[in-house]
């Protein structure tokens, strides 16, 4: 039965974040033998520049506590260059003064790296938010780091092209983060991370060199290709400043509808006929039954998609040319999927509208656990053939740790689950924050078990660096460590990311 979709999600009201800071006094703001007034004063000497050194409490704030609100620290200051050459100077006096520096950018990440630790300075990229330049014949944007997703998305727009790159956090993710975390999102399945997009990357490395090398060929072939040596380091290695991006034409349409499961037991299946049928799938996002109830609580107007509440509900997004006919191929091949009894029903978006009903509900789920408590995050990849055990095994995790709310979602095209393990009113935080790493050991291990990965897309940051040996050998982690050292020999960036004790 295929129903037309009435939008039934009314948007985000992004009011009453829960607000968990650690106390400061856990964090102290003494940068070696220096005090945090006279750091300011000294960077604000060496950097003679308007609005580039923030030293108030007030006006860094924003820039000290991470999304999830379990991570946070005080800064001496925060630097806001304007260009590379202002972030170059802003290293090198960093460096001068013997300060580490952690480099931001929408602050949107999940794993710890964007914040402060311990009195690390903080290095924003948002003023570098230029749309410098796009070629239609070579379809690439060359574009500064700070530059907002979203933003980019409305740019392509009017030129009839898209960015493949998407995901929750668009407003606020910018281009340079996203690099360094080698972001995934909702389009993998078609178009792969972030890694597969960039032509060219302008870094500025921990000595205050800047390394241009802003390519735009399809094809440079020219000894090693350093800008994979950045993509996904988490400004570890060195600050990216701007990138080249190759962008694809705009779809001519995009069908989405949402699918109601009447068992997980089937995924794999449905995954394999999906991918087989829609030959032009980009989109396969799974929000199980939990999850949901989360949502409709946070959101109390949410009204349940289905005539019932079925165990979990699958985003199928097919791009397909123009055309009346184009989009009944699509109805005829989701009316397969039904009658192989894969899915027990579906509703197809009528309207772009609709679909942004559809997609408000999968974005609104992290949201809405952003809002609703404190939660243990852990992004994986598994097996597709592993999904259906796998999700009832954190369900059991979750139950047998005790106080915790288990809401799994993810996407499922790339056998990435998101496992949220979330606060119940009757656990305290402390004893929250106790139970991160005997679950963290539990879960990262029975993915190793499995041939998975224990961070699909998030990346490590100070997160899950206790962990990596689960899904890297040693010799892998000597060897970024080497890296780590010829490049930031002063570990003076992001100390503490991927590494203990860089
Ligand atoms: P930040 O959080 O500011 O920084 C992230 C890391 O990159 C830090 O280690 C930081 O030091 C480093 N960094 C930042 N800018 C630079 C730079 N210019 N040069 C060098 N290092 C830099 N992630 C996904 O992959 N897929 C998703 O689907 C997804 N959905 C999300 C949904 C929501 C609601 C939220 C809040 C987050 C989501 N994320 C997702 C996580 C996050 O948005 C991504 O990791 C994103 O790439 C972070 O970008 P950012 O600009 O916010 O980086
Ligand atoms: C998502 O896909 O929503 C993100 O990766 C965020 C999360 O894991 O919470
Ligand atoms: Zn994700």
């Amino acid at each position: 039965m295929l129903s037309v979709l009435f939008t039934y999600f009314h948007p985000i009201d992004r009011a009453a974040i829960f607000t968990h800071i650690k106390t400061a006094s856990e964090q102290v703001g003494i940068v070696g033998d220096k005090n945090v007034a006279s750091v300011a004063e000294r960077l604000k000497a060496e950097l003679d520049s308007p609005g580039l050194v923030l030293s108030e409490p007030g006006e860094m704030a924003a820039y000290t506590t991470d999304w999830t609100h379990k991570f946070s620290g005080v800064t001496p200051a925060v630097l806001r260059p304007r260009d590379t050459a202002e972030v170059a100077r802003s290293v090198l006096a960093c460096r001068k003064l013997g300060l580490a520096l952690v480099p931001q950018g929408g602050n949107t990440g999940l794993v710890g790296g964007s914040v402060p630790r311990a009195g690390e300075v903080v290095l924003s990229l948002s003023r570098l938010n230029a749309i410098e330049s796009f070629d239609p014949a070579s379809a690439t944007v060359q574009v500064q780091a700070g530059v907002v997703l979203q933003a980019l998305h409305e740019d392509l727009v009017a030129r009839g092209c898209v960015f493949p790159v998407d995901l929750g956090a668009r407003g606020s993710c910018q281009i340079g983060g996203m690099i360094a975390t080698n972001a995934g999102g909702i389009k993998v399945l078609r178009y792969g991370h972030m890694r597969e997009q960039v032509l060219g990357l302008e870094v500025v490395l921990a000595d205050g060199t800047v390394l241009g090398s802003l390519n735009s060929l399809k094809k440079n072939n020219t000894g090693l290709d350093l800008k994979h040596t950045f993509i996904g380091s988490e400004g570890m290695l060195g600050i990216i400043t701007r990138a080249v991006l190759q962008v694809r034409p705009a779809p001519q349409a995009v069908q989405t509808a949402l699918l109601a499961l009447d068992t997980r037991e089937r995924l794999p299946e449905l995954l394999t006929m999906l991918r087989e049928r829609l030959r032009g799938l980009s989109s396969l996002e799974i929000i199980t039954r939990e999850s949901i109830a989360l949502y409709q609580e946070v959101e109390p107007g949410t009204r349940e998609p289905f005539d019932k509440a079925y165990p979990a509900c699958v985003i199928v997004e097919e791009e397909t040319g123009a055309g009346t006919s184009e989009r009944d191929g699509f109805l005829e091949r989701l009316s397969s999927v039904i009658e192989s009894g894969l899915a027990a029903d579906a509703v197809v978006a009528e309207s772009d509208a609709q679909a942004q009903g559809i997609w408000r509900l999968r974005d609104g789920v992290t949201e809405a656990i952003g809002r609703a408590g404190l939660t243990h995050k852990f992004d994986v990849t598994v097996p597709p053939g592993a999904l259906p055990e796998f999700l009832a095994e954190m369900e059991r995790f979750g139950d047998e740790a005790g106080g915790l709310r288990t809401l799994l979602f993810g996407h499922l095209g790339d056998g990435n689950v998101h496992v949220n393990m979330m606060q119940k009113p009757e656990l305290s935080e402390d004893e929250f924050y106790a139970k991160g790493p005997a679950l963290a050991e539990r879960i990262y291990s029975h993915v190793a078990a499995l041939k998975g990965s224990i961070s699909a897309e998030h990346g490590i940051g100070i997160a899950k660096r206790d962990y990596l040996h689960h899904s890297r050998t040693v010799e892998e982690i000597n060897l970024m460590r080497g890296m780590k050292q010829l490049l930031d020999p002063g570990g003076i960036l992001n100390p503490g990311v991927l590494f203990e004790n860089a």
